[in-house]
């Protein structure tokens, strides 16, 4: 079957990048993002490429290439999806924030108002493409919705995770570690669709990268493969507490480790906490369906991997607040960061959100410099905690951008983001305008100890030992 028509129901951090790359990569192929949010529609089609929604290293260029030649970001959801033979189902998954479920299983509300649609609208055969993360077995229950609710029209559904990490999304979805899809292989329609999916993506692709699976298999991968990677974090930031305690240093445990060829040296890189849209809902999600199954021992075991990241960026604030004499009211502390990591704008879970939080409640001033984030999303994120009035959030947080107002007359200084910049300032002035001692705590330990000694800071890296603790 060749493909003419793709349509991607989702314009956010993995539909606009991941369309945008599939259009470049293909010409022929004529795909069309939708969303229901007119803003960020108008946002990827602003005339400055600058200006798309999502920063991403690289995909300003990607986007200008194939913008307005074969690549549309349209606000029309129901025509995208008659005119398009395969339709990308890349909407938000987020946590359940209410009823059964709560706080844990994921919210699957968008994806069946998608199927819904899909089957209102359609009048022609589809392969479906389930591109968000989703539980185990959901492609069942869509198969459902869309034969029993249709137009008589025939459903392929496939699944097709994504697993770019921000930040890197444009080189991960052109040079990617695989492709992962999941189809009714057992059938020769469920075979076809498969096949027309595989040979979109071997456009760029080398065939062997292309994996095939059945559906379920697919789906359960993907979550696996998260919980997997913030396993090693949570693993790495226990590590780092003992090393703080015993004078090993964390990155020469995590060199060592990493050196062992069936450990791998990636995901070692001790920190303020992993964030991120990703991980916790996904990690979260994986405990619900154990349990849901009676898995009790598989459930506590992931979930444990969560209650040590929140352990951890409790304990960094927590840190903070002892080191400064038991008290931070009243005082300035400057974040250097705010994002979940470098290179995104990409808030959701980020440490900082959490770390801010905890000093807020101990009546501290924050002020904040991110090269990418504006003060508009942070106040946002932490309205969004419910911890505080609105008022109140906005009298203690302010952003600033030039990273030496965060530091000029405060009483510390914290990183939360590794941001290259980071790591150039210049730190002779930062702290000659800070009070004094002058207190630097590094929660992406991208600092030397020995240098910030040598300038006169008080310093805490985490995964080290030091004399503040
Ligand atoms: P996002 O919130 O950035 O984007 C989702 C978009 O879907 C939003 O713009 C929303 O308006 C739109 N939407 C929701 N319901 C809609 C509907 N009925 N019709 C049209 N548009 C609708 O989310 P994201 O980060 O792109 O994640 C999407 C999915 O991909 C999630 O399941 C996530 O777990 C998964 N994922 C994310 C990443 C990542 O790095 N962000 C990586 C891999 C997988
Ligand atoms: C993750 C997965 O990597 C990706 O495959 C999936 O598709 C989506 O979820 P993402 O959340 O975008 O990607 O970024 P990632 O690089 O995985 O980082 C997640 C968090 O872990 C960040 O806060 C990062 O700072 C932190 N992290 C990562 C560490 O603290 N240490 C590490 O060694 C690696």
């Amino acid at each position: 079957m060749k493909i003419k028509n793709i349509c991607c129901i989702g314009a956010g951090y993995v539909g606009g990048p991941t369309m945008a790359v599939i259009a470049q990569k293909c010409p022929e192929i004529n795909v069309t993002v939708v969303d229901i949010n007119e803003k960020r529609i108008a946002a990827w089609n602003d005339k400055d490429v600058e200006n798309i929604p999502i920063y991403e290293p690289g995909l300003s260029k990607v986007v200008d290439e194939a913008r307005g030649r074969n690549l549309f970001f349209s606000a029309d959801v129901d025509k995208a999806i008659d005119q398009a033979e395969m339709i990308f189902i890349s909407v938000n998954t987020p946590t359940k924030a209410y009823g059964m479920g709560k706080g844990m299983a994921a919210d699957l509300k968008f994806i069946e108002l998608c199927a819904r649609q899909i089957a209102r609208v359609s009048t022609s055969d589809k392969i479906v493409i389930e591109k968000s993360t989703l539980p185990v077995r959901t492609a069942e229950a869509l198969k459902n919705i869309l034969e029993n609710t249709g137009n008589g029209v025939n459903y392929q559904i496939l699944s097709n995770p994504e697993f770019l990490a921000e930040g890197t999304a444009v080189e991960d979805l052109m040079d990617p570690d695989r492709v992962l899809i999941g189809g009714d292989i057992d059938t020769e329609k469920g075979k076809e669709a498969v096949e027309a999916l595989v040979n979109v993506y071997a456009h760029w692709v080398p065939k062997e990268r292309i994996l095939t699976t059945n559906v379920w298999s697919s789906e359960l991968s993907k979550l696996t493969a998260n919980a997997f990677l913030a396993q090693r974090v949570s693993s790495i930031n226990a590590m780092s507490e003992l090393c703080e305690k015993t004078g090993a240093d964390v990155n020469e445990v995590a060199k060592a480790v990493g050196m062992d060829s069936r450990i791998g040296s990636k995901f070692l890189k001790s920190s303020v906490g992993f964030g991120g849209s990703c991980f916790q809902k996904d990690i979260l999600n994986l405990v619900y369906i154990a349990k849901s199954f009676g898995l009790n021992e598989v459930a506590d075991y992931w979930e444990q991997v969560i209650i040590m990241n929140d352990h951890q960026k409790r304990r960094f604030a927590a840190n903070i607040v002892r080191t400064l004499f038991n008290t931070v009211a009243g005082k300035k502390i400057g974040f250097l960061g705010w994002a979940f990591k470098k290179d995104t704008n990409d808030t959701r879970e980020s440490a900082a959100i959490y770390v801010a939080d905890y000093l807020l409640n101990e009546q501290a001033e924050i002020v904040v410099y991110d090269p990418k984030v504006k003060e508009e999303q942070i106040n946002a994120d932490l309205d969004y905690l419910n911890t505080r009035s609105e008022k109140e959030n906005r009298q203690r947080i302010k952003a600033v951008n030039d990273p030496y107002q965060v530091s000029k007359e405060a009483h510390a200084v914290a990183i939360l983001t590794e941001w290259d910049e980071f790591k150039e300032l210049d730190r002779k002035r930062i702290y000659d305008e800070m009070l004094k001692p002058a207190f630097l705590f590094d929660g992406r330990n991208i600092l030397h100890q020995s240098s910030q000694k040598a300038i006169g800071f008080k310093t805490y890296i985490i995964g080290e030992n030091c004399d503040l603790l």
